[in-house]
This record gives C-alpha cells, structure tokens and sequence, in this order.
C-alpha cells in the first residue's frame, strides 16, 4: 500500500475482548483524522496479529459508514501480544520486530491501539521498540486505570440490566431464587451497576469477599417481608472471605505448598464463588428453588448505548487532535467530563477496582443490597 508522503498516516487496530462501541471509536478517529488533519487511515486486522502479520485494509468512506451503531470490530480482535504471539507448536515468540517492520513499511506516523489495560500493556512495548503509539481505553469491564469510564460498559450495564429485569418477573412468579452471572474479570463494576439499576437483593463482587451466612440472612429478611423470590448476582471473580466453600483445611494448605502453588492460585481454585453450587447451598438452606442464568457474551454484543457511541467518538477525536499535534506515548482518558492524555506508563499494568469507599458501594448499603459481607 503507497500513501502520498506529505500527509500523517495512521494505522488503527482493536484488540482483546471486543465490546460496543469499537466501531463508533475507528470512526471517530477516522473521520476526525482524514477530515480534519488529512491523514491517511489505515485499519490493521486481528489486533497485533495483523500487525505482526502485515495485513491491512484502507479505511475510506465507504468503510466508515453505518459504523456508528454497528456492534463488535469491523477490524476483527485477538488477544495476541506481539512479544509473545503464538506459533503454531504451542510455544510464543517475541515478534516485536515484525510488527515494528510492519510499521515502518506502511510509514506510519502513529499506531492507534484501541482496547483494555492489556492492549495499554502491549502499547507500552511498541513504544519501548520505538513506534509512536496512542491507546482508547475500552472494555465492559470498565477496569481500565487513569479513567473515569471505558467505552462498552455502559452498553455492557444496560444488557445486564435488562436482564435482571426479566429475571425478575419469572423468580416472582415461580417465587424463585434467580442467581445471574456478570462478567467483570476481577472488577465489580458491571455487576454492581446492574445490580443498583436493576434492583437485585444481593450482589457479589471481587472487591469485597462475601459469606454465606450474609447471603443466607439477606434471603431470610426478604421472606420475613413476605417476598418470595430474590435476585443474586454474581460478578466473575467474585470470591468468599473465608470459611466453607472455600476454605482451605490444612491437607489443601499443605498440598498446595508441595505442588508450588501460588497463594491467589490456591484463593482462585478454592474460593471462586461457583453460582451453581452456590445456588444449591442457597436452597439446602432457604428450602427455595434456585436457578441459574449466565449471561456470558451477550453482555458484549449488539450496538452500543448513546453513551458509549459518545464516549468512543470523543475518545477519537481526542485521539486525532494528539496526532495532529504529534502528542504519542499516551492512552486518552476521560476525567471529570474532559478527554485528556494520561502516560502510558501510568495505565500500563494497573487496574481499576471498585474502592470499598466508592459512592456505589455506599448506595448499596444505604438502599438495603446485600454485598455478601
Ligand atoms: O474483558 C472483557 C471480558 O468479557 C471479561 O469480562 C471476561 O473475563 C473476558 O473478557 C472473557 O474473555 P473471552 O471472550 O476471551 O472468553
């Protein structure tokens, strides 16, 4: 592919899980970069895959429309980091070389990395390697440091919030006790938020191990009230602070030690909060039916909210500004209402939890939502 020399070219690429909203943000860049600036855009497939593989599209007009309310990546994803891609036999390899080849065959001027803290990760390496890198924080788990909010939660929230709006109507009517799971990874934003909207009775979050005697007594004030169904939500990651479904006995302990295991290897294995067994327990124990449902990847797909369309747009055009300017080596976050660059040192390798102070947290406590503690 040739480009006339005198305009800034760019390469866009998505990568990790993809959520709603990555096309609203290629779009923002695009339209903002090529409009605005005059630069050429070009689009990178498959995440650092298609980097290290050399295998591009250009992004034109024609690409970009209908892009705004499109679900998912026109420009595919994956998961691949390019110090450690994977080769056919199983084993990684270090392939920063090649995607830096790639980079400099297409004469970029900056590469545009939109994804979570993994991609901010990745970004960080390319920019050791010497490549100009922006990154746009997305991910519906919404754990990305050094921002107020990525893009894909909000629609993220909205699906998960639906959900336990139906889920409702069907435990009220069968008097059930309706377990959902949310994704989240290891933060508790996403389930808590759709907990709060959706007005579930308990919700169980990473942040704050739970026990399941909380549980079981949040259940048993509902039924003194004469409610006969409730709604448990459990975020992925969630874990129980101590005692059964979980606990270690010192056999567990001492096996662990001998097999090398690390402690949080030893927390995962033993104190995952399982919905399935827990919503077993929760019967033994209240004498009512549970069931379970898990909402897995429906949670990321489909067109994204008003919100999230407007967030990845101004993500992008942010994004465009600084490469006009020749401002790289950063992540544009949003903070108190504003896009800002923050350094990719300062993203890379954190992650954003939900604080034990945070106003969430305190709105489930003070309308009654069981958090399990
Ligand atoms: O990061 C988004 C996310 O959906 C997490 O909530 C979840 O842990 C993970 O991705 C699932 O990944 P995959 O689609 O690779 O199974």
């Amino acid at each position: 592919m040739t480009r006339p020399s005198k305009s800034k070219c760019i390469g866009i690429l998505t990568s990790g899980g993809d959520c709603p909203g990555l096309n609203a943000a290629i779009r923002g860049v695009a339209k903002a970069a090529k409009g605005a600036y005059g630069m050429d855009v070009i689009g990178i497939l498959d995440g650092f895959t298609g980097l290290v593989e050399n295998r591009v599209i250009h992004i034109d007009e024609r690409e970009m429309s209908g892009l705004l309310t499109l679900g998912g990546t026109i420009l595919g994803t994956s998961r691949n980091k390019p110090h450690k891609m994977p080769m056919p036999d199983g084993s990684t390899r270090d392939m920063t070389g090649a995607a830096a080849e790639t980079y400099r065959r297409l004469n970029l001027d900056c590469l545009i990395c939109i994804g979570g803290g993994g991609t901010a990760k990745n970004a960080l390496e390319l920019k050791k390697a010497g490549l100009n890198v922006i990154t746009l924080p997305k991910t519906i788990d919404n754990d990305v440091a050094m921002t107020d909010m990525t893009f894909g939660f909000d629609s993220a929230m909205y699906i998960a919030t639906e959900a336990i709006d139906r889920l409702h109507t069907t435990a009220s009517s069968h008097h059930r006790i309706m377990l959902v799971d949310i994704m989240g990874h290891n933060a508790g934003w996403l389930a808590l938020g759709a907990s709060l909207a959706g007005g579930a009775d308990v919700c169980l979050i990473p942040e704050i191990p739970c026990k399941f005697d909380s549980i079981v007594q949040a259940l048993e004030r509902r039924r003194q009230k004469g409610r006969r169904f409730s709604l448990v939500s459990v975020s992925e990651g969630a874990v129980y602070a101590s005692g059964k479904s979980g606990a270690k006995n010192k056999k567990d302990e001492k096996n662990d030690k001998k097999n090398g295991k690390k402690k949080h290897q030893k927390n995962h294995r033993l104190d995952h909060v399982v919905s399935a067994e827990l919503a077993e327990r929760l019967t033994k124990a209240t004498g009512i039916e549970a069931r379970v449902t898990s909402l897995g990847h429906v949670q990321r797909g489909g067109i994204p909210t008003a919100t999230d369309r407007l967030l990845a747009t101004e993500l992008g055009i942010k994004a465009a500004e600084l490469l006009a300017d020749g401002h790289y080596g950063v992540m544009v976050g949003l903070k108190n209402g504003k896009m800002v660059p923050v350094k990719l040192e300062d993203v890379a390798g954190k992650k954003k939890t939900v604080p034990p102070d945070h106003p969430m947290i305190e709105t489930a406590r003070l309308i009654g939502l069981c958090l399990g503690d």
